[in-house]
């Protein structure tokens, strides 16, 4: 079965990566979430897929320049204020204590490509630990050192290796690199792609796919998952 995963929640109709867009998911069926995280000034893992807060808040500058007390202070239902009112950056403890009551699986995707964020792989996985999550979590990113990284610290947890293009034989590339999955761009997607990746016993989830003739395509190529802003189509589509 393709797993449908709500992109930084049910992002279509909630604000990108806060709890009520997570619930939401939760709420309408779907397998899975995407989130993105960084870390605080004080070193707290949260969830935000911009390096700064300008886009998705009322705040401005780089996340990596508040502390986490400070990011509380901030709206991130910007856009949706109306109808949600406030809604807050979660850390991740925040998402893995709430996921602890229920079956989600947890596609965390490091943000550590434009900013370093040192030790951000360490406190992800202690969280991991913490909340006894390593069968259900996914690690993703676009920055592959990071993954191989993961990969050596806690070989258990299945990584996946984010890409837009251009990736020769991404299912070798990932089979080197230890990531049990690929989590490509849709466009560089051929149905080839998903055979030669579970040749290799490597999985593939593409994003973000909100058509419904795209969730209906990558289904039909045997997709573990699909990567959706719309999780309530998706399910209307595919259950
Ligand atoms: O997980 C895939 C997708 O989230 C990567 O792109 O920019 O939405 O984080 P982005
Ligand atoms: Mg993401």
């Amino acid at each position: 079965m393709t797993k449908i995963f709500a992109h930084r929640g049910a992002s279509s109709t909630h604000p990108e990566n806060t709890m009520e867009a997570f619930k939401e998911a939760l709420r309408v069926g779907a397998e899975g979430i995407e989130l993105d995280v960084q870390l605080s000034k004080d070193g707290v893992v949260v969830v935000i897929h911009d390096e700064t807060v300008n886009r998705t808040t009322n705040g401005k500058g780089w996340v990596k320049e508040y502390t986490y007390k400070q990011l509380q202070k901030f709206d991130a239902s910007y856009k949706f204020s109306k109808k949600l009112g406030v809604c807050r950056i979660p850390s991740l403890e925040e998402v893995f204590s709430w996921a602890t009551d229920n079956n989600m699986i947890l596609n965390v995707e490091l943000k550590n490509g434009l900013v370093e964020y040192e030790g951000i792989e360490e406190k992800v996985l202690e969280l991991i630990y913490k909340y006894n999550l390593s069968n259900r979590v996914i690690i993703s990113s676009f920055n592959h050192y990071s993954m191989v990284k993961f990969h050596q610290l806690a070989p258990e947890i299945e990584t996946a290796l984010i890409y837009m293009e251009g990736i020769y034989k991404p299912w070798e590339y990932a089979a080197t690199l230890g990531a049990g999955a690929i989590h490509p761009y849709h466009p560089v997607v051929k149905e080839e792609t998903v055979k030669l990746s579970h040749d290799l016993g490597i999985a593939v989830r593409p994003f973000t796919i909100n058509k419904i003739e795209l969730m209906k395509k990558f289904a039909s190529f045997g997709c573990e998952g699909i990567i959706t802003d719309d999780p309530k189509k998706a399910i209307s589509v595919l259950r």
